[in-house]
């Protein structure tokens, strides 16, 4: 979807200034009616709430560097797997995960999960204030008047919902999903799949937590006319086939979702988002995995703050893992077993900091550097700051760091502390959906 768009702030702002009588107005792949005008002007000051913390010195967060000592539990869990024995503890291996993970009454107890994030999307709390919401009708034929029961009805309420699943289904969107702040779409206990159709869409909302569903083959749609909220429903253009697409949106976590195989992008986050953690995710068979920021042009994207932690980047990519502009990203403690072309790319002199993270590059001999910088000469990009810490390189990767050193670090509360890369493959092995059961451990 990138460069298709004008930039929405500009045009906002313009709109506010100059034409205070006008209507609506046609813009990107949907209506900009007084509706969205208001809900973008929200969405952009929630944004800068997200982003306000004043950063701290790097080396009060930096100095640390990457942890050098396995916690107590990972080397209790090293010595049984060590003897081959069946392990039936918890199998919970990274900080996210043992907030909740081990718990055998997940179930009953499903928003403990809404204190689990970290990285700079710490803040999430989705539907944690609103009533269960279960979905039982995999059905979206009404796309004005979702009944009740169906995925699209839950997502445009205006109370906070944690939306949950009576059982396994397959649901195909005729057109994008359209979710409304303070939700959150928890797809443990059953194998839930968007497929097949439109893909999921966090357009000027905050508050959103996605877990555990399966997102693939997504394809692009022609749009129409689609209920966004309770009250109000617009028109949109076609849609690009964009697994999940964050548009202007703060506090957004997406964790153990199992995705591949969209027309457009995996997961796109543009427009002014930030406060965003892409986590436990597992990714395959896909060209364009994650855009993070989307226009050269214009700066909007500096608020953008995006923690990529302990996702697995598996068989089928090709690049894009992610790709960076303007804002602060952190890639930490994720495996990267494949990819075809790069795998951190960026232009519009991103700051990307790279720490305990498996590169395997591929065997074709011109694709072994991790880094690809776009639309830039070395003059250029050496101002960029791009570091790799205690990041593991196999089969020859190499990362070509840049830049001067990080001087001002978002807070230390946001920074998710590295595990050494030795460890990435227990860190990560449960990404993706997981298998839960009620009353055991998940
Ligand atoms: C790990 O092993 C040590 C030594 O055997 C033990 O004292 C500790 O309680 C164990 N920790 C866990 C979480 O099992
Ligand atoms: C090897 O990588 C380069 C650079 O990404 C690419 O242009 C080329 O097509 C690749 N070759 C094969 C055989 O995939």
């Amino acid at each position: 979807m990138e460069g298709k768009r004008l930039s929405i702030w500009v045009l906002a702002a313009c709109m506010a200034v100059l034409a205070p009588g006008l209507q609506s107005e046609f813009q990107g792949n949907f209506v900009f009616d007084k509706y969205w005008m208001h809900r973008a002007n929200e969405a952009r000051e929630a944004a800068f709430e997200a982003y306000r913390d004043k950063p701290e010195e790097a080396t009060k967060v930096l100095n640390e560097d990457v942890d050098k000592g396995l916690e107590e539990t990972e080397m209790n869990n090293t010595r049984r797997e060590l003897r081959g024995k069946i392990y039936r503890g918890c199998m919970a291996k990274n900080p996210i995960d043992r907030c909740w993970r081990c718990k055998k009454n997940w179930n009953d107890q499903r928003k403990r999960l809404a204190n689990c994030a970290l990285g700079f999307g710490k803040k999430t709390r989705g539907g944690a204030k609103g009533k269960h919401y279960v979905v039982h009708d995999a059905w979206d034929g009404d796309l004005m008047n979702p009944r009740p029961g169906t995925l699209r009805h839950a997502v445009i309420q205006k109370e906070p919902l944690w939306i949950i699943f009576a059982k396994s289904m397959v649901i195909n969107l005729k057109q994008e999903l359209l979710i409304a702040s303070h939700k959150t779409i928890d797809g443990r206990g059953a194998n839930v799949h968007i497929a097949y159709g439109a893909g999921l869409t966090i357009q000027f909302a905050k508050n959103v937590i996605i877990h555990g569903l399966y997102i693939h083959d997504i394809v692009s749609k022609p749009g129409g006319y689609i209920r966004d909220s309770v009250e109000h429903a617009g028109f949109r253009t076609r849609s690009d086939g964009d697994g999940i697409s964050i548009f202007g949106s703060s506090l957004v976590w997406l964790d153990h979702l199992s995705m591949r195989n969209c027309a457009d992008g995996l997961i796109d986050v543009i427009e002014g988002s930030t406060a965003v953690t892409i986590s436990n995710c597992h990714f395959t068979h896909h060209y364009d995995v994650m855009l993070l920021g989307a226009h050269d042009h214009n700066d909007m994207d500096s608020i953008m703050q995006v923690t990529v932690a302990f996702n697995h980047f598996d068989k089928g990519l090709e690049q894009r893992m992610p790709r960076c502009r303007w804002g602060f990203f952190h890639v930490v403690n994720n495996d990267y077993t494949h990819w075809m072309m790069y795998a951190i790319g960026g232009s519009s002199s991103p700051t990307i900091l790279s720490q305990g993270n498996r590169f395997i590059a591929p065997h074709n001999t011109s694709a072994k550097e991790i880094t690809h910088r776009e639309k830039s000469t070395p003059a250029e990009w050496n101002k960029w700051t791009w570091k790799s810490q205690g990041d593991m390189m196999g089969n020859g990767a190499f990362f070509v760091e840049s830049g001067p050193p990080i001087k001002k670090m978002p807070k230390k509360k946001y920074i998710i502390k590295a595990k050494p890369a030795s460890t990435i493959v227990k860190l990560t092995r449960f990404a993706g959906v997981l298998k839960c059961r009620s009353n055991k451990k998940c």
